[in-house]
């Protein structure tokens, strides 16, 4: 048996992937076709891991050629798929690499799908400059260099190991960015202004050093998360002012958070039994993880976070816990039908969360699209239909 020609193989899957894209609607122009079509993914992700469809907890199954052979190698690397290659901020071992679960990612080449569609979504033109916040493997690195040559992009990883890798990577592959090792939530400091700014890695609101390192006129592409979910993909212009406004985009994609803004380890106080107001509520806690509602959700009550435990009764309660106000809400099921919830603490969660729904159904419940963001120095607010619509006030950037 003859060893396959990788280059070969490669080349031919680049040009699947980046038809699937088109056909999805995601890869929309010549330029960026091209550059998915020419940059090597495989020399930014050798080893990886995918998530399996097993049913319980997630766990995650380990991808090299060694363990599966080049060709299938090749075919799952050129894959839409997320490809993961860290966890819980420890590089992998992969002298003799199993299975992995109750484990949380912390660096992966994205989903081709997303990576392009931001990339569309950036708007860049010939000559301009980009900052990449989250260089991860290189791979989005390596296309946005493609695209706009080496002298006009740069990106920030904070992983020093990380960035190490995809430095090589990337020089492997002729692709000179300037690359700095540290915390993109700075920005890349003293460089001029970028056209561009776009950020692979979720924040909780959007860094001042961003705005002031785009140009007036510039756009910035990020996600938006908090500790509940995602709250989808935002593109702000960076006004004369040096404020930035703009809308959320269509779907809720979802980043790994910036490594800085993650939730605390510890949840807070577990409320003890029968501690707060306990009243009626026609809301469940379905509400919470539907797609549009659970933006709601994460709007309302943006340093929450949910789980569920057995309650005062043994039955699953959904908690609402958050710790940076000592408050909380816990909904359990009635025995009719219904739910109540019991709160305590300064901010009644369940009542601010009932209130932003009841705001967005008077909007008529519409989607991500009808909401945009404005970042001021002082403050960030979410708003529903225009600028001086209901608004919500986003967590403080670290
Ligand atoms: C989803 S991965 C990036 C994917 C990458 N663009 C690619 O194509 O491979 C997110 C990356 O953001 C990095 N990250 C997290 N917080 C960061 C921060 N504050 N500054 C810079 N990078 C950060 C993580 O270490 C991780 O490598």
């Amino acid at each position: 048996m003859t060893a396959p020609d990788i280059d070969a193989v490669a080349a031919r899957l680049r040009q699947q992937l980046a038809d699937h894209l088109a056909t999805d609607g995601w890869l929309r122009s010549r330029q960026w076709r091209a550059a998915v079509e020419d940059v090597p993914r495989h020399e930014f992700v050798p080893r990886f891991y995918v998530e399996t469809d097993a049913p319980g907890l997630t766990t995650w199954e380990p991808i090299t050629p060694e363990l599966i052979g080049v060709e299938e190698w090749l075919r799952r690397v050129y894959a839409d798929d997320t490809l993961i290659t860290q966890f819980d901020g420890r590089d992998i071992d992969w002298t003799d690499p199993k299975p992995i679960s109750d484990a949380h990612p912390t660096s992966s080449s994205t989903l081709p799908a997303l990576v392009v569609r931001m990339l569309e979504d950036l708007l860049v033109d010939d000559g301009m400059t980009v900052l990449e916040i989250g260089t991860g493997t290189g791979y989005s690195t390596a296309l946005l260099t493609r695209r706009l040559g080496a002298g006009r992009v740069a990106s920030v990883e904070t992983d020093p190991g990380v960035a190490a890798r995809a430095r090589d990577a990337l020089t492997r592959c002729g692709y000179a960015p300037r690359l700095l090792s540290g915390d993109g939530l700075r920005g890349y400091p003293g460089a001029p202004p970028f056209d561009r700014t776009i950020a692979t890695m979720g924040v909780r609101s959007i860094p001042s050093a961003w705005v002031e390192q785009t140009r007036p006129g510039g756009i910035i592409v990020s996600t938006l998360r908090g500790w509940m979910r995602s709250l989808g993909l935002v593109r702000l212009t960076v006004g004369a002012d040096r404020n930035a406004q703009g809308r959320f985009l269509t779907g809720e994609p979802s980043f790994m958070i910036a490594r800085q803004q993650d939730a605390p380890e510890s949840l807070g106080m577990i409320p003890a039994p029968g501690e707060g107001d306990a009243r009626d509520t026609g809301h469940g806690p379905e509400l919470l993880t539907m797609p549009d509602s659970g933006f709601i959700a994460q709007l309302a009550m943006p340093t929450a976070r949910c789980f569920t435990l057995p309650g005062d009764d043994g039955a699953p309660a959904t908690y609402v816990l958050d710790a940076a106000h000592g408050s909380f809400a816990v909904l359990a099921p009635l025995n009719g039908g219904g739910w109540t919830v019991r709160q305590g603490g300064p901010v009644r969660l369940w009542d601010d969360m009932e209130k932003a729904l009841a705001l967005w159904g008077a909007a008529g419940s519409p989607g991500p699209t009808a909401f945009g963001l404005t970042v001021t120095a002082g403050t960030q607010h979410v708003w529903l239909g225009t600028p001086d619509g209901p608004n919500w006030k986003l967590p403080a950037a670290a």
